[in-house]
């Protein structure tokens, strides 16, 4: 089954007078195992789109369904309930609590799973190994670099296990040589532990390391997204369970 599916989805805003339509009439699946990043000029719809993606904002027209499921069905506590077990979100600016440690920032949206407090730090624990920061887990966010708190914030999206990981500009922040790193860091968990991934980047330099590019241009996707021409990497190894 396709993790995610927006058929035909419009957004627009509207400011005053003017009406501006972030997104026109998008087609656009995510199946298990995808690596897709979004491109495209500033102002294009990216933001709006991962935004939908994440049912973090409704659409105008058109339907969007997570896991089959119609959103527009749910009310705002099934949507709540549906948004914490299926995604995994990290922001252009980390969004750390700085005076917790790396391993209390990655625990915390274990908060809302009923785990005992040594099940929360296991799990934690774990989701800092396998982004190479075991060593830093009392560090405070002030006392890594900008590469390192992007990685606390990557473990603290895949310590739920969520479906998918959506991640807006998660690179905007880091110089080119952590940008890269971290780009190989998401390819890495995608390819070997099936983590599912959507994220949005300005930067063309990392784009030849993704496996699927899909281009918004005023609000429109420039070409027609296949996502069956290409399922990344996952199915290239055989692990995926695209349907
Ligand atoms: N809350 C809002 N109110 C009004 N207009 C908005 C709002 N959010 C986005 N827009 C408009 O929708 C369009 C798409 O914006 P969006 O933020 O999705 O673009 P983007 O591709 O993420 O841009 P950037 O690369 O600069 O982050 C833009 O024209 C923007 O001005
Ligand atoms: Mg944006």
């Amino acid at each position: 089954m396709n993790l995610v599916e927006l058929e035909s989805v419009s957004k627009s805003y509207r400011l005053g007078e003017v009406e501006v339509t972030a997104l026109d009439s998008v087609d656009f699946t995510v199946q298990h195992g995808d690596f897709v990043a979004l491109t495209g000029p500033s102002g294009s719809g990216k933001t709006t789109m991962l935004n939908l993606i994440g049912c973090l904002d409704a659409a105008d027209s058109g339907e969007i369904r997570v896991l089959g499921q119609p959103v527009s069905q749910l009310d705002g506590q099934a949507l709540d309930t549906l948004r914490s077990r299926t995604y995994g979100i990290i922001f252009q600016n980390f969004n750390l609590v700085p005076v917790l440690t790396a391993l209390e920032n990655v625990m915390l949206p274990l908060h809302l799973h009923r785990l005992s407090k040594s099940g929360m730090e296991r799990r934690a624990r774990a989701a800092l190994e396998s982004v190479g920061l075991a060593r830093f887990a009392d560090f405070r966010p002030d006392q890594l670099s900008g590469g390192q708190r992007q990685r606390v914030a990557v473990a603290r999206a895949l310590v739920t296990e969520p479906k998918l990981i959506l991640a807006d500009e998660p690179t905007a922040s880091l110089d080119t040589a952590s940008a890269l790193s971290l780009v190989e860091l998401m390819k890495e968990l995608n390819t070997e532990q099936q983590v599912t991934f959507v994220f949005s980047t300005h930067d063309q330099r990392l784009l030849e390391h993704v496996g699927r590019v899909v281009e918004l241009r005023d609000g429109r996707l420039t070409s027609t997204d296949d996502s069956a021409a290409d399922t990344s990497t996952a199915l290239q190894t055989g692990k995926s369970e695209v349907a």
